[in-house]
């Protein structure tokens, strides 16, 4: 018998005999028309059952959610909205699934809201939308690393548990097999971690940075694409406590140079997608047409989703450094009619998503990359410029999304890092391995993260980043 996937029947000419495909039923209507997907695609295939020949019994069992397979010949369909269709020679049930109990699942076909389905997120997968949306997110992983690995660059696996802060901001999940109730003491009274697991304090990562940067300085271009952590309390809809990044660190390629390589990664990754996910854009883009319209005029995206991602594809993105920003944002409208939370008055102001936001979408109106910011509100392995203020970070924004892209041109220069560190108070024995790549053999070199759920909220339409990734992490909740 040969097995045949929804997506390859749909492909297939109508002469294709006796195979079998199996799924799970969608719908049955008149008991007659199953719709049968198994989530290769979007599209279902109409599977049609002469009930005259088929025992009553069975397809009764033929219900929404159950898993069945289907043997017959695929033929022209008379009907409209298939090009083919199974005529239905043989039905087995593989599993039933009580229609009752279907009821109350969001398998049941009618809209459920987003909320619903993050609370039965086992089920969701079986929706359209989530079908769609991971489908695209495993397309956008694929695309990931075919830019990579066929423009020379190796894939580098950053260790998951760390003893180093790599953003210095202590948003860390501890890695600890102490017991909590009775953890050993210091003679001082604090927890002797040098008792633990790995004879120190020890985390999860935040970022790989650190030790790409290592990995760079032997293999000249690397990427890393693993899980990160931060144990950030951002109830936000741009924010998971467990999120994939993705870092590549070049040596010998500066500022400029990694502005280049975001805007180009970024466009391949997309138009990857634009390519091969046409009918789950196509879906995703009019269902997000549809929650748009519900939204109040002046909130709504002025374009549908494909074209959306059409006006990155074919626009440079704006490259604005920091201090241009703040005269764009401190001379703007909402600054001047105090309708930012966070008013912007002068250089050295932190930029909320309000500012990066506007500047985006209501100045610029493309995607913008900031760049040379005040050297206090970013990360201490950034380089600092000439003027001793500012260092050599860049952001990429985005519409609707804001920041996607954080990174920089890395300081290279021992004396100079060394005194950053002792400045942040961050101490230096921790970081021995990093500051040692600065005595042998320095070299410029940049490298930037692109948080992957954010990547995949825009090129879905998705608003909450909750719905981008199977099993969301965030503060008071690791449900599944
Ligand atoms: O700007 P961030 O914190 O930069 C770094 O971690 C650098 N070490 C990257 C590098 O230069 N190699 O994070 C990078 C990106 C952000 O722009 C954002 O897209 C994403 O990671 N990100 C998050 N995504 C989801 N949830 C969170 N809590 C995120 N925090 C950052
Ligand atoms: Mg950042």
């Amino acid at each position: 018998m040969s097995y045949k996937e929804v997506l390859e029947l749909l492909q297939s000419e109508p002469s294709l005999q006796e195979f079998t495909v199996r799924g799970w039923v969608k719908s049955f209507r008149s008991n007659r028309f199953i719709a049968l997907n198994d989530g290769s695609t979007i599209k279902n295939i109409q599977c049609v059952v002469d009930f005259e020949n088929f025992d009553e019994a069975l397809l009764k069992r033929i219900t929404t959610g159950s898993a069945i397979a289907v043997t017959g010949n695929l033929v022209a369909s008379q009907g409209s909205g298939q090009a083919v269709e199974v005529a239905v020679s043989k039905v087995e049930i593989l599993g039933d699934a009580d229609p009752e109990e279907v009821k109350l699942t969001v398998l049941s076909p009618k809209r459920h809201t987003l909320e619903k389905l993050r609370e039965q997120a086992h089920l969701r997968v079986r929706t359209n939308t989530f079908g769609a949306v991971m489908r695209l997110r495993s397309k956008l992983a694929f695309a990931v690393h075919e830019y990579f690995q066929t423009n020379g660059y190796y894939y580098m696996h950053a260790p998951i548990i760390t003893g180093s802060d790599a953003e210095g901001a202590g948003e860390m999940f501890r890695v600890s097999t102490l017991d909590p109730k009775n953890p050993p003491l210091t003679e001082d009274g604090d927890v002797d971690y040098k008792e633990d697991f790995f004879g120190k304090e020890s985390n999860l990562t935040v970022s790989g940075q650190l030790e790409a940067e290592t990995y760079a300085m032997g293999l000249s271009k690397v990427y890393t694409f693993g899980p990160t952590f931060r144990a950030e309390n951002s109830n936000t809809s741009r924010h998971l406590a467990e999120f994939w990044m993705i870092e590549p660190e070049v040596a010998f390629c500066d500022l400029d140079g990694n502005m280049d390589l975001a805007e180009d990664f970024i466009k391949y990754v997309i138009k990857y997608a634009v390519e091969n996910c046409q009918d789950d854009l196509a879906f995703l883009e009019e269902r997000l047409t549809k929650e748009e319209s519900m939204k109040p005029a002046d909130q709504r995206s002025p374009m549908p989703l494909r074209e959306k991602l059409d006006f990155v594809l074919n626009n440079q993105f704006k490259r604005v450094s920091y201090t241009e920003a703040i005269d764009i944002l401190k001379n703007s409208k909402p600054n001047k009619k105090k309708k930012f939370q966070y008013p912007i008055d002068e250089w050295g102001a932190d930029l909320q998503s309000e500012h990066e936001r506007y500047l985006v979408e209501k100045h610029f109106k493309c995607p913008v990359i900031l760049f040379d910011y005040p050297a206090n509100i970013k990360a201490f392995y950034m380089r600092l410029n000439e003027d001793e203020k500012t260092v050599r970070a860049m952001d990429v924004l985005f519409p609707g999304i804001g920041e996607i892209v954080g990174g920089s041109q890395r300081e290279e220069r021992y004396d100079v890092l060394k005194q950053k560190i002792a400045d942040l108070g961050i101490d230096e024995k921790e970081l021995w391995w990093y500051l040692d790549l600065r005595k042998f053999g320095t070299a410029v070199h940049s490298g930037f993260g692109l948080g992957f759920e954010r990547l995949v909220q825009f090129v879905t339409g998705m608003g909450n980043i909750r719905d981008v990734i199977p099993y969301p992490r965030t503060p008071k909740n690791a449900e599944f």
